[in-house]
Order: structure tokens, then C-alpha cells, then sequence
């Protein structure tokens, strides 16, 4: 059974109805009017037919769901911008073409439409945890798909140690991009055995609909294990290599952004203590969990790692 089929029939249906009689996704339903007018929550039209989609049991959460409205005008997109306002600014980012190289160290590099590329996968819901290295965090339904899907279809040389994954460059949409001391385009990095780890998710849709630009449509990553800034947005390549890639953030201040990043609440950031966090939505702080929560799905990948270079 693939693990798509493993939220029952009856819910997946139930679910889709309500959608299509409210018109908007559930989970903003309670989305308060004094809200800028305009569509924050808009989707763009990639594969829409898919959404929403069902949701995968194994994935869910001990705690509420972040608010939409939250989630969605409160980014990380530094292409836009470094503060948190930018999704207005983000809807100009055209994502429909959007192609997609898949190069490097593999059989055959592959250059595909997303939209082409995301109906070729097996497409699920999942509810994930989200920590960003600023002590903020969020629980969020993401659709998409597993990210070793990908790395099957991109059948990667013997060689290849590490996935590269790149954001778009376009300097005329996004303004960001125009401030020349960041090392643009924004670039993440796994290891392969990381990339192939069943937690390892391409977020294609959020909140049941196909994903916001914001977020990071059509293609962004999501590894609930690490700080925020890994799960790079926009992504335009993914590159099979075997050298360990240098990131946007450990270019700029390798002191404080690593190449693993993994969450870990006893390891202070050299500026500010990691121990709490605060969600999005709320007033209160929270205690932050190793691998955020997530010990049993990756621990093993680090059992015999030095803890001083996996956990900053
Ligand atoms: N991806 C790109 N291309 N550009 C960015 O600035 N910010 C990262 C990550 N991915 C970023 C990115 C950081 S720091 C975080 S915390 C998350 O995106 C924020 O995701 P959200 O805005 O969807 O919550």
C-alpha cells in the first residue's frame, strides 16, 4: 500500500468536500478580516488537481497546527528582502513555466517543468514541525513528496556523496538579490544518506493547496530535523555531487551557520540561547527538542559523529 493510501478513504473525501463547499482551505477558515485585503493565501496554479491530498499517518503532530495566517505573511525569503513582510513582494515571482535541472553526477541530467515533475511523484500530506535558527517555529500541513523519490528518478553515480539544490536567480523580480554581499543564489546542501531519509520532503502544496510563493513555490524543501534556513525555497536545480556543498548562510558567517544544522536545544547559537522557541501565534514559548522532535527518524544518521560539527 504506498504510504499515500494510508489516511482512510472516507476522511480524504470528507475533507475534499468541505474544501470545495467553503472554498478555502479549512484551516484558514478562521481568518480574522482586519487581514490585509489582498490574497495572502493565494496559490498559484501548479497542478492544482492534486490538492488536497491525503494525509500520510505517519506524519502527524503533538500539538496544534500553526494559523494560517501566520504562517503565511510571516517569512523567511531573503530574495525579497530580510524582514519577515515580504509576501506581497513575492507574488511577482512568475512560477508557471518553472524548469527544473536535475544534473551532476547522475545517469542521465533531466531538465523538467515542475509541474510535469510533480505529477510524476507520489503526492501526500504530512503535518511537520518547522524550527528556524531565530528561535521561531510552526507546525504546518505540507503536500508533497518524499525527496528520495527524486534522487530515484535522478539515479545518482556511484560518486555521489552529497544533493545540491539552488534557488532561482532573477535580480529583476527579486529585489533581495540585487544587495550584491550575499552569495546568491541561495544554495542547501544534504548529505545523501540525509536527502534519502524518509523525513526528507519536497513541499509542493501547504494548508491543501498547491504552496504560496512565499513559502517557496512550486518546489521547496522541508527537513523538520534542521534549522529553517536548509529548507530552501524556489528551488531551480539539484545537482548530485561529491564534494560537501557550502551553503548561502555558512559563506556569509560560517561561525554560526553550519553545514548540519541540526536542531539541538543545548547548543546555544554563538549570539542567542536555542533552548525555547516561540510559535507562531502564540504568546508563550515552548521547550525545543533535539533534531526538533525528530530522534528516532535520524539520530542513527550521526551516531558516529562528533556533536561539536552536527548541531550548529
Ligand atoms: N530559501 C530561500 N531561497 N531564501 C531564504 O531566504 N530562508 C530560510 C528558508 N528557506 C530562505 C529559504 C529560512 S531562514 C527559513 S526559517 C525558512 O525558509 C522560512 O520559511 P517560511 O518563510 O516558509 O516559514
Amino acid at each position: 500500500m504506498p504510504e499515500r493510501d494510508a489516511t482512510p478513504e472516507s476522511i480524504f473525501l470528507n475533507r475534499r468536500q468541505l474544501l470545495g463547499a467553503t472554498g478555502i482551505g479549512l484551516l484558514a477558515a478562521n481568518v480574522p478580516s482586519t487581514v490585509r485585503a489582498s490574497n495572502y493565501d493565494a496559490s498559484p496554479e501548479v497542478a492544482p488537481e492534486l490538492y488536497p491530498a491525503r494525509q500520510n499517518a505517519n506524519y502527524v503532530l503533538d500539538r496544534e497546527l500553526s494559523p494560517s495566517r501566520d504562517v503565511l505573511t510571516y517569512n523567511n525569503f531573503y530574495e525579497f528582502g530580510s524582514h519577515k513582510d515580504i509576501w506581497e513582494r513575492a507574488q511577482n515571482l512568475p512560477v508557471k513555466p518553472w524548469m527544473v535541472k536535475i544534473d551532476g553526477m547522475v545517469a542521465k541530467p533531466i531538465e523538467i517543468e515542475a509541474e510535469d515533475l510533480i505529477r510524476k511523484m507520489p503526492i501526500e500530506e504530512r503535518l511537520y514541525r518547522h524550527r528556524c535558527v531565530e528561535a521561531w517555529s510552526m507546525a504546518v500541513p505540507w503536500t508533497g513528496f518524499p525527496l528520495k523519490e527524486l534522487v530515484k528518478l535522478a539515479e545518482p553515480q556511484a560518486g555521489a556523496k552529497y544533493l545540491e539544490m539552488r534557488c532561482f536567480m532573477k535580480p529583476d523580480i527579486a529585489r533581495g538579490q540585487r544587495q550584491r554581499w550575499y552569495p546568491w543564489p541561495y544554495l542547501e546542501g544534504l548529505r545523501l544518506d540525509e536527502a534519502t531519509n524518509d523525513l526528507a520532503f519536497i513541499a509542493t502544496g501547504i494548508y491543501g493547496k498547491p504552496i504560496v510563493k512565499q513559502m517557496g513555490a512550486p518546489l521547496r524543501l522541508a527537513v523538520p530535523w534542521k534549522y529553517g534556513f536548509k529548507s530552501i525555497k524556489s528551488i531551480v536545480q539539484f545537482t548530485f555531487v561529491d564534494k560537501q556543498p557550502m551553503s548561502f548562510w555558512e559563506q556569509l558567517q560560517s561561525r554560526e551557520y553550519g553545514f548540519y544544522a541540526n536542531v539541538n536545544p543545548e547548543v546555544d547559537h554563538p549570539r542567542w540561547s536555542q533552548a525555547t522557541e516561540k510559535p507562531l501565534g502564540q504568546n508563550n514559548r515552548v521547550p525545543t527538542l533535539l533534531y526538533n522532535g525528530y530522534v528516532e527518524e535520524v539520530a542513527d544518521l550521526y551516531k558516529n559523529m562528533d556533536p561539536s560539527k552536527i548541531f550548529y
